[in-house]
Formats: C-alpha cells, structure tokens, sequence
C-alpha cells in the first residue's frame, strides 16, 4: 500500500515544527507504524539534532544531486520503526529547489515502505511548500499563541488558496482573480475576500476548489500552550478561516509549553524518549491515534465505496 504522505508548515519560524514532527514521528512508531521523517528546511535543517542525532555526512543534498536515492539517504535513528532523512543547508550557496523535482520526490516517497513519510519543512510558505501541501495526505500548521505567528498563518492560508486554485484556472481567470484581489485589498485594507462568493460567479475554474478542500482540511496544532485561553485559540483561528477565506480548517489540538522540551534538545535526548509518560507524551498520543484512527475509517470508506 502507499505511504501516506504528512507535512508540517507554519507561517513563522521557530514555533515548534520539528519539534512536532520528531515527536509525531516517535509516537506513530510506539503506535506500531512504519515511519519516515524527512528533513526539507533548507535555511536551517535541525531534525537530526531534535531526534539526539549528531550531524552526517548523507543528506537530501546527495538526492537532490542525483548522487544517491532516497533509500540510500536512510539514517537510523535507534527508535524501532523510525528512519530520517537528514536535512541540508548552506549559507553560502542558498539552495533553490526546483519544482519538478519536489513532484518526483513526492511520487517517489508514496513508494516508499513505510505507512507514513512526514516532512519537515522551513517557515513559510514558499512554492515548495505549497505543492507539498497541495499533494500531501495530510498538511499541519503549526501556531504559536503570538499575534506575530498568528497573523502569518492567516498569510499561509492565503496563499495555499492562490496556489491550488492557480493549478485549476485557465491563466486568464487566475490573472482575474489576482487583480480582484488586489482592488479588494486596496479597498478595504485587510480581511474578508470570499473566494467562494468570487468563484461561484467567475469562469474559467476548473473544479469546486472548496468541495475539495472540504474533504482535506488544513489541520491545526496550537503549541507551546500556557493557558486555557492558547488552548482555545486554535478553535477562534478555525471559525476566522471559516468566515474569511470559506476554507474549511480544522483544529487538531495543542502542545503544551514544558522546559522539559529544550531541555531535552540539550542533552540530545528526545522528550518523548526522555520522559515518555508525561501530559505532553500523552497530547502526542491522543493526536496521532484520532490521526491514525480517521485514516482507518477513510480506507476502510473507500474500500466499501
Ligand atoms: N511545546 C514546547 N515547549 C517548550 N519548548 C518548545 C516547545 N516546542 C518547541 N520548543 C522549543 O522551541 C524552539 C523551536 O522549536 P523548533 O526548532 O521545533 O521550531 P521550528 O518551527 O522547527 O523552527 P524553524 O522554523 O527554525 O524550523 C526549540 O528550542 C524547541 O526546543
Ligand atoms: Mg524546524
């Protein structure tokens, strides 16, 4: 079978994503899975750090050189079931992927054996990141209970919208919508474009872009909660996505705020390795059994469909 493809972005940097994405991948793997963590943040890849790993010599850079394949980029991590990828990076030639080869790494990862492939990614949201999102199984965005983070979600949104509707319009009604919005925020500054009332009227669309997305929401974390007021904020961003952008998005859940976290990083020991029967190991694990539980449920829909 093929392996679900996740991917975990953000508006801002430095709010928890590999974080997550180590201790998800942790956690999947007590669950029994078979999982892959591939580091994708270019500007400063630090997942073999989160995972207590020292720094390799193999990396993504020798796949995206066409030196080795993504099998041949496998690192052990010493957890049963979980394997990396390490990341790459340099400041002094900054990296640019191009697309084509994000599509045939994403072709390829479905390939892979393993039932979950999650990706790291940087801040942001560059094309890359976007077409990871478009493509993947499950997409997560990762917020900080800051208006700073907060705000360049709201960021991220928009323009994961712009991106998947520009692949489904005709050039002509993507240039359209462009300049539509463009008078809309000259009017009225910030807020409330409804894509859904602009497409039902325009031409050239291809597909009902918000019945698909219905089916795929956007997934929320909230992390580093410190208050019962953080924990709510992932249900107000979700009804702000609902009121502004039509676009169904849905809160998973928080992390909370423990110094146990950098702690851990510092001795090179994940948290969940570290102290595996804490509330925060229990918040991973009750995410990634309702994350695996919706999976068993949609296969086992479509098999009967
Ligand atoms: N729930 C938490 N409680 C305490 N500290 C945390 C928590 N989540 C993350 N941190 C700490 O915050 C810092 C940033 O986390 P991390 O590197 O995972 O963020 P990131 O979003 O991947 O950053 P970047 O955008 O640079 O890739 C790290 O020092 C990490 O240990
Ligand atoms: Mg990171």
């Amino acid at each position: 079978m093929a392996a679900q493809l996740w991917v975990i972005g953000s508006g801002k940097g430095g709010v928890g994503k590999t974080f997550i994405t180590s201790s998800l991948g942790i956690t999947l793997s007590k669950l029994d899975k078979k999982v892959l963590l591939i580091d994708l943040d270019f500007g400063g890849a630090n997942l073999h750090t989160a995972l207590g790993k020292v720094h390799s010599t193999t990396t993504i850079a020798d796949y995206w050189a066409g030196t080795k394949s993504l099998k041949e980029c496998f690192l052990d991590t010493h957890i049963p079931r979980l394997t990396y990828v390490q990341g790459h990076w340099d400041q002094w030639t900054p990296f640019a992927l191009n697309l084509e080869n994000v599509r045939k790494m994403i072709k390829e990862s479905r390939e892979l054996p393993f039932d979950i492939v999650i990706f790291d990614l940087g801040p942001g949201a560059s094309e890359f990141h976007l077409e990871l999102f478009h493509q993947a199984d499950e997409k997560f965005l990762i917020v900080c209970p800051e208006p700073t983070s907060i705000e360049k979600n709201y960021r991220f949104m928009e323009s994961f919208i712009m991106w998947t509707l520009k692949e489904n319009a005709t050039p002509d009604a993507y240039a359209r919508l462009v300049t539509a919005l463009g008078q809309y925020r000259a009017k009225h500054n910030v807020g409330a474009f409804s894509f859904r009332d602009y497409l039902s009227d325009a031409v050239g669309f291809q597909f009902d872009y918000f019945s698909a997305l219905d089916q795929k929401p956007v997934r929320m974390i909230v992390n580093q909660a410190r208050s019962q007021q953080d924990r709510e904020l992932g249900y107000s961003m979700q009804s702000v996505c609902r009121k502004f952008y039509d676009m169904p998005m849905s809160y998973l859940g928080w992390i909370d705020y423990d110094n146990a976290v950098w702690q851990s990083v510092r001795v090179r020991t994940p948290v969940l390795v570290d102290k595996p029967f804490t509330p925060l190991a229990g918040q991973f694990l009750s995410m990634s059994k309702e994350l695996t539980q919706t999976n068993f449920v949609s296969q086992f829909l479509r098999a009967v469909v």
